[in-house]
């Protein structure tokens, strides 16, 4: 595969670089140490760097011959509160923390371009390097846009790209238009009335009427929402109790939403209003519906989707570098950053089959020059006059 020789000449370097953020995630927000040394090697490489831009976020400038237009690049640094059993030996050394979604790898690749860029020069615009705290659904790219990302780094495209483990490698996709989905947090809270366990009487019993809630939930999708629409609603967690003799007085439901269409979206929430009320006044309860709107829908604007996937094909070849067909119900928030600057976001395959967000998650590394090619040749050739 063609990737950039001098790219290749450092790839160990690249390799080494991501086992070290490997071995020491971070949550999103706590990107402390990472983003330290995203500073520190872009700082060395001699290209402008400033920092804490939506808290730990980095954001490195880079000129080349003049003229030309400012093209973003930008990759995620957040890892998951999971705990790692992939059993490598560049393993997690944090309890409960991994990169189990290959954002090592994606700050990695960006790292890669840029030293490659600052090395050759060989553009006429300038390269703005982003560098995105929490992606995770803790609001990196809101951060960032809060404290102003585009009013002091003004782009004219902005570009991203993801891992994708399907054991395909070098495969390079977009999806114009719509690609990914919309997504909301929800928590619902039951306020009710606890009692011993053997006298129910003296209940408002939260777990009876979570449990019938949740089925209710169920309905929504199934017989509001037109069945053309594509749209998950998701109830993931329930808390409640904590002994067998108590009917505790609380319950909290907790889940998320994906959805294309806001329309659809404000419908399933209103229902959810209405079914919380409904069963709040018929058990005599307090209930209460905590929304959160988390990413938007992520939208690829369709000639720079061209664009990416012809510069993809540069490097791993025109029919490695297609059109995806179909939306994805998974979310990510550079779709908040789309929705400011037109761009594109492309996943890249790789040898690695265990799903995204798995304990045991494994990245095949060569991918790494792979991806550090695509963002660098987006910056040759997109930055021009
Ligand atoms: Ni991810």
């Amino acid at each position: 595969m063609p990737v950039i020789d001098r790219i290749a000449d450092f790839a160990d370097d690249l390799t080494a670089i991501r086992r070290d953020f490997h071995e020491h995630p971070e949550l999103g927000m706590e990107e402390v140490r990472t983003s330290g040394i995203v500073a520190k090697l872009l700082n060395d490489w001699g290209i402008e760097v400033h920092t804490g831009i939506g808290k730990t976020g980095v954001v490195g400038v880079l000129k080349g011959k003049g003229g030309g237009k400012t093209i973003g690049l930008r990759a995620d640094m957040d890892a998951l509160p999971i705990d790692e059993r992939s059993n490598l030996p560049f393993a997690s050394k944090t309890p409960g923390v991994m990169h189990a979604c290959g954002h090592d790898a994606h700050t990695t690749m960006l790292l890669g371009a840029a030293r490659y860029l600052a090395e050759t020069r060989e553009f006429d615009g300038t390269a703005v390097f982003i560098f995105q705290p929490a992606e995770e659904g803790l609001g990196g790219a809101r951060a960032m846009l809060a404290d102003d990302l585009f009013t002091r780094f003004p782009c004219d495209e902005i570009y991203g790209m993801h891992n994708f483990p399907n054991g395909a490698p070098g495969e390079v996709g977009v999806k114009p238009g719509q690609a990914m989905a919309g997504a909301d947090f929800f928590d619902i809270h039951i306020r009710a009335y606890g009692s011993h366990a053997a006298m129910p009487q003296d209940s408002k019993d939260p777990i009876v009427i979570g449990s019938a809630l949740v089925g209710q939930l169920q309905t929504i999708v199934s017989r509001n929402v037109p069945a053309t629409a594509s749209i998950v609603f998701s109830v993931t967690q329930i808390h409640a109790g904590a002994a067998y003799n108590v009917i505790p007085s609380d319950c909290t439901i907790s889940g998320t939403m994906r959805y294309f269409d806001p329309d659809i979206a404000e419908l399933v929430r209103q229902r959810v209003r209405d079914l919380c009320a409904g069963m709040a006044a018929a058990y005599g309860v307090g209930i209460e519906f905590d929304n959160r709107e988390i990413f938007d829908v992520l939208v690829n604007d369709a000639a720079l989707s061209d664009a990416m996937l012809a510069v993809a094909g540069e490097v791993v070849g025109a029919d490695q570098a297609t059109v995806t067909e179909g939306v994805k119900m998974g979310s990510e928030d550079f779709a908040d950053m789309l929705r400011v600057i037109p761009g594109a976001y492309c996943t890249i395959g790789h040898a690695g089959t265990v799903p995204l967000h798995n304990d045991a998650f494994f990245l095949d590394e060569s991918i790494l020059p792979v991806g550090a090619s695509i963002y660098a040749k987006l910056i040759e050739r997109r930055a021009v006059g």
